[in-house]
């Protein structure tokens, strides 16, 4: 790895590969009973679920909303599978014109689960095509051009739609309003980590003390895509520098060769830290000056690093710039100088923060 290349990423909540795709397919649990953690939304959806097939209804459609890799695909698969429905796939940007939503729509079998990824991205027209489609199983379907344009009314199949967004926030009302549940799905907790990375051992034949298990999972920022992945790491250190069990020490010096510090920390967020504390005396300091000392993108430290740091609250932003709090010069092992933003203070560490993150 570049030394100056922190696009690699161990710790990003995104699907990387079509190698990690394939490996992820074989980790996902296929019943609602078998999904980790989430307890209150998946005791919610199972009502839904059940009192709709009790009923003989398609069940009130469904939003997934929650950041990358905490389980939005894998619980739409369930919910298709809990209702013994065919899942049909398609995405937000796949979806650029109302006749590509046509066509998906009009083709969809009675009872059938259309699952749309990244529902926000969505085009407009096809948006509200989808509306009507949600609420009426109908859609006008414009033939011709100009004055001499008419719709022409198309009756679809009742169906249930399941949206996942990482952006709740950017889902237009009317479309947020027409489904029936929304799941709002959160970071994971150790002790659910570690029962999934348990699991996951289990199909991937790894062995693995129960300390190794939380020691991957209490630095996988509390989602299942990174524990995985961890995990993955961690197995291949076993077998080539061990005896393939993973233990607390072995998944320790493992992390600690893929940087991957003891809160899931890595190169990048620490860089970002680091500069922010040495050479900015932690704040406050612009966003693109602060990206410049690490060599980096605004974009890339915006999005990719600071959500989680704020989130841990090791930096705080706020309007005149990004600013650490005494938990970073801890972090980090540093003294902070009697002079810094938030030295010795309390402050609250919401605002300013990213409510998606
Ligand atoms: N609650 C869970 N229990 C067990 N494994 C999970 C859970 N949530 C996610 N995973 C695992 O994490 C990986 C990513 O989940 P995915 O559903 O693709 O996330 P998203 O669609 O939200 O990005 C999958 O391989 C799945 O095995
Ligand atoms: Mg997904």
């Amino acid at each position: 790895m570049n030394d100056d290349d922190y696009t690699d990423r161990l710790v990003s909540g995104g699907a990387e590969s079509a190698e990690e795709q394939v490996i992820e397919a074989a980790l996902r649990p296929k019943k609602l009973d078998d999904f980790v953690g989430q307890d209150r939304v998946r005791e919610q959806l199972s009502l839904v679920l059940h009192s709709a097939l009790r009923r003989g209804r398609t069940p009130d459609h469904v939003l997934l909303s929650g950041g990358p890799g905490l389980g939005k695909t894998t619980l739409a698969m369930i919910i298709a599978a809990e209702l013994g429905q065919p899942l049909r796939i398609s995405s937000g940007p796949a979806i650029e014109r109302a006749g590509d939503l046509a066509a998906i729509l009009s083709t969809l079998q009675e009872g059938e689960v259309l699952f749309l990824d990244e529902i926000h991205r969505m085009a407009r027209p096809a948006e509200e095509m989808l509306y009507m489609a949600m609420e009426d199983f109908r859609v006008d379907v414009v033939v011709g051009k100009g004055p001499g344009a008419t719709a022409i009314p198309l009756d679809i199949a009742p169906f249930t739609l399941v949206g996942a967004t990482t952006r709740a926030g950017m889902l237009p009302g009317p479309l947020r309003d027409r489904f029936g549940f929304v799941a709002h799905m959160d970071f994971y907790a150790p002790a659910e980590l570690e029962v999934i990375v348990r699991r996951s051992a289990r199909l991937l034949d790894v062995e693995i003390t129960d300390e190794g298990a939380a020691e991957v999972a209490g630095r996988s920022r509390g989602t299942p895509r990174i524990a995985n992945r961890l995990l993955r790491r961690v197995r291949d250190y076993a077998e080539v520098r061990a005896d393939g069990v993973v233990t607390e020490e072995l998944a320790k010096a493992a992390l600690r060769l893929y940087e991957v510090d003891e809160r899931g920390l890595d190169r990048l967020d620490r860089a970002v830290l680091g500069a922010l504390l040495r050479k900015f005396g932690g704040g406050p300091v612009g966003l693109s000056t602060l990206a410049v000392s690490v060599g980096e993108e605004p974009e890339t430290v915006e999005v990719v690093a600071e959500p989680f740091l704020v989130r841990q609250g090791l930096l705080a932003r706020t309007p005149r710039g990004r600013i650490a709090t005494p938990a970073a010069w801890a972090h980090l092992g540093l003294t902070p100088p009697p002079t810094a933003p938030l030295a010795g203070t309390l402050f609250d560490l919401d605002e300013g923060a990213d409510p998606q993150q």
